[in-house]
C-alpha cells in the first residue's frame, strides 16, 4: 500500500474572555496510508506541525471513548477510524468537536453535561420489591449487550433530539437506564420506568436512528429506548403525549390498517393541545395537506388484523433475540 498525502481540515476553537467561542477551520497536510488512523495523524500534527492543537485521547484501542469527535459526516472514534474510510475524492476530511456539548478548546468538549444525564438515571442497582436473585442467560445477554457502551458520547453528539432539547436525557443515558431496568437484581424497575416515562425521557426520542448509526460499539441505543417504551406501556404508564400517540397508531392500524390523521392529533395531545397546535394545522391546510375526516380502510385490512391477532396471541420477544438457555 502506498503512502499518500491527505488534508485534515480541523476546526480550531478558542474561548474568548467572555466565554464565547471563536472558531476557524485550518488545513493540515499529512502523509500516510489509507489505513492510518485519524488519531495517528492528529498526534503527528501536534508533534510536528502545531503543538497547540488540542484533543483528547488515551487508550488508542477504542476502549476509553476519549477520542470521539466529528470526523466527516458523523461522530467517530479517532483511534478507530482509518483515513481511507472518511476522506472525500480530493483526499480531504473535516474534523470538529462533538456536537450538543459545550466546546472548551479545539476538539475538546466539556463532558459534564453528558455525565450529568448519566447520573440522573441513577446508574447503579438499587434494592427494592422488584428484585429477583435469579439471573437467566437471556437477561444476562441483554444486560451485557448494553454494557458494551464506553460512554464516548458519540450517540449524544449526533442525536437530533439532544440538538433541540438540553433537557432530553439522550440515547446513552437511556440505554444505560435500560441496562438497569433489564437486570433481574434491580429492585426498583417499576419506579425507574415511571420516572423515564416523564417529560424529556424515553418518549422524547424521535427515532432518527442516528445513535444506532454512530455508536462505535454497536450498542443500538434506540433499540433499548423502544424496549423501555414497551415495558413502560406494559406497566400502565400511558398518560403522556408520546404514549397516547403510540397507542393511537396501534388502535388505527388494528382497526382500519390506516391512520386517521384527522383525529390523531386530538387523541395524542388532547383538545387543549390541539388548539395550541392550530397554527401548524392552518399552515398544513394552506399547503393542501388536509387529512380526510372520513375513516379510510386500507386494502388487505383482514390480513393486517390477522397479523395483529397473531402477535397478540404470540407476542414477539422484544427483550432479546437470544434464546434462554440453561446454565451449564
Ligand atoms: S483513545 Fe480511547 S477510544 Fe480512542
Amino acid at each position: 500500500m502506498e503512502s499518500k498525502k491527505y488534508t485534515l481540515r480541523i476546526q480550531r476553537n478558542e474561548q474568548n474572555s467572555d466565554g464565547s467561542i471563536a472558531s476557524k477551520w485550518q488545513d493540515f497536510t499529512v502523509e500516510g496510508l489509507d489505513t492510518t488512523t485519524i488519531l495517528s495523524f492528529l498526534e503527528d500534527i501536534k508533534g510536528n506541525q502545531d503543538g497547540s492543537l488540542t484533543f483528547r485521547q488515551s487508550c488508542r484501542s477504542a476502549i476509553c471513548g476519549s477520542c470521539a469527535m466529528r470526523i466527516g459526516d458523523r461522530t467517530r472514534l479517532a483511534c478507530k477510524t482509518h483515513i481511507g474510510e472518511v476522506v472525500d475524492e480530493n483526499g480531504v476530511v473535516d474534523i470538529s468537536p462533538q456536537r450538543n456539548q459545550p466546546v472548551l478548546k479545539d476538539l475538546v468538549i466539556d463532558i459534564d453535561p453528558f455525565f450529568e444525564k448519566i447520573r440522573k438515571i441513577r446508574p447503579y442497582l438499587t434494592e427494592g420489591e422488584d428484585s429477583d436473585t435469579h439471573v437467566g442467560a437471556s437477561a444476562y445477554d441483554q444486560v451485557n449487550h448494553v454494557t458494551q457502551c464506553i460512554m464516548c458520547g458519540s450517540c449524544y453528539s449526533d442525536c437530533t433530539m439532544s440538538e433541540v432539547s438540553d433537557e432530553y436525557l439522550g440515547p446513552a443515558a437511556l440505554a444505560k437506564a435500560f441496562r438497569f431496568v433489564s437486570d433481574p437484581r434491580e429492585g426498583k424497575k417499576t419506579a425507574r420506568l415511571k420516572a423515564l416515562s416523564k417529560d424529556h425521557g424515553m418518549w422524547s426520542c424521535v427515532r432518527c436512528v442516528q445513535c444506532v448509526a454512530t455508536c462505535p460499539k454497536d450498542v443500538k441505543p434506540m433499540e433499548a429506548i423502544v424496549k423501555l417504551r414497551t415495558r413502560g406501556i406494559e406497566k400502565g404508564f400511558v398518560k403522556g403525549v408520546g404514549q397516547r400517540h403510540a397507542l393511537a397508531f396501534h388502535e388505527d392500524i388494528n382497526k382500519s390498517g390506516d391512520l386517521n390523521e384527522f383525529t390523531l392529533l386530538t387523541r395524542s395531545v388532547g383538545i387543549f393541545g390541539s388548539i395550541a397546535e392550530m397554527g401548524v394545522a392552518f399552515h398544513l391546510m394552506q399547503k393542501g395537506k388536509i387529512p380526510s375526516p372520513f375513516p379510510h380502510k386500507a386494502e388487505g385490512i383482514q390480513e393486517v388484523r390477522a397479523m395483529y391477532h397473531e402477535l397478540e396471541a404470540n407476542p414477539l420477544d422484544v427483550e432479546t433475540k437470544a434464546a434462554e438457555v440453561e446454565p451449564e
